[in-house]
């Protein structure tokens, strides 16, 4: 079947204002940060998808390895008509759930959520093409915000993988997984990938990788900021920091000044100062254990049914159910 035209929620105007918005309050906070959402332009998606090639950058690989080995699992538990995905999904780990459900006689449609339309025509064309039976709806939309616009119907497998959800402060992950039962039915289900808490010499490499792919990645959003809202940073004046933070159990990004600078942001009208030294949080990726993972999903309304790991327990996928 061919995908049907992308519904839009989000419009390119709505994506500006909120850039502006975030750009504006994070540049004026003390500690100043910017949102890891806005590493994703073309480039910023292409350093990603090289990011989860590099020796040092594991969790793509080891969700990949718990999929290939319990897709048929999902498949056979879940039973589900619809799989919904919050982020692009044309992935090779979203193809193993789809294949399994698809083996099953199950699957009857494929609901990919994603702020990028360009991600999301592409998915949603290959998606299409290699699963003639299955009807392709993607969503221009963010799931923070537009949820509620996933189609209904029961029988739905929601997949929220790569870790993403690490990305999340503690109160955004209960809003969302709050909001994302809100509009399921009891019965539903969501398949949740995690990654876990390890030594931080297996951790810290993963963010600060030795060919420097995570270094530009970081960079990237100065770029964005600069073609998108005029600034002037100099990208190459502020250094990559990944550093793990114990206490809240993240893996925190920083681009550091390199010395005094004065930026100016003129779509917002803008002045920002840093001092040499100064740090700028571009992205937390929080790393969680299983007994965390399964208290704020039950803290949500969903009950743990399957939690598998890769064989170095690396990286933890969540099936859980809507009560
Ligand atoms: C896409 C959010 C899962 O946190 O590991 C990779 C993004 N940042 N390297 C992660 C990322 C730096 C990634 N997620």
């Amino acid at each position: 079947m061919t995908a049907a035209p992308l519904k839009h929620l989000l419009h390119d105007d709505d994506l500006a204002a909120a850039l502006r918005a975030d750009v504006r309050s994070g540049l004026s906070d003390d500690p100043k940060w910017l949102s890891p959402k806005w590493f994703y332009d073309a480039r910023g998606s292409e350093l990603f998808e090289q990011i989860t090639e590099l020796p040092e950058y594991y969790p793509t690989r080891a969700e990949r390895e718990v999929l290939t080995a319990h897709a048929g699992d999902i498949a056979s538990v879940t039973r589900a008509k619809t799989v919904v995905e919050l982020g692009s999904g044309a992935s090779v780990k979203t193809r193993l759930v789809l294949s399994a459900l698809d083996d099953a006689g199950c699957l009857e449609a494929f609901v990919p959520l994603d702020v990028s339309a360009a991600a999301l025509a592409e998915s949603a064309h290959a998606i299409a093409a290699d699963y003639p039976r299955v009807r392709v709806q993607g969503i221009v939309g963010d799931f923070t915000r537009h949820l509620s616009s996933i189609p209904g119907g029961g029988e739905r497998l929601v997949l929220f993988l790569g870790g993403t959800v690490g990305n999340l402060l503690p109160d955004e992950r209960s809003q969302l997984l709050g909001g994302l039962r809100a509009v399921l039915e009891p019965g539903e289900w969501l398949l949740l990938g995690t990654d876990l808490v390890k030594d931080p010499a297996r951790l810290v490499p993963a963010y600060d990788d030795a060919a420097g792919v995570t270094a530009d990645f970081n960079r990237n959003v100065l770029r964005v900021v600069n073609r998108e809202l005029g600034g002037d940073f100099d990208v190459e004046a502020f250094e990559h920091v990944a550093l793990w933070n114990a206490e809240r159990e993240w893996i925190e990004m920083r681009l550091r000044a390199s010395r005094d600078m004065t930026v100016q942001i003129p779509a917002l009208d803008l002045t920002a100062r840093f001092a040499a030294g100064e740090d700028l949080l571009t992205e937390v990726s929080s790393k969680f254990r299983r007994d965390g993972v399964a208290r704020e999903l039950a803290a949500s309304g969903f009950a743990l049914r399957h939690w598998w790991t890769d064989g170095q327990s690396r990286f933890g996928v969540s099936l859980a159910q809507a009560q």
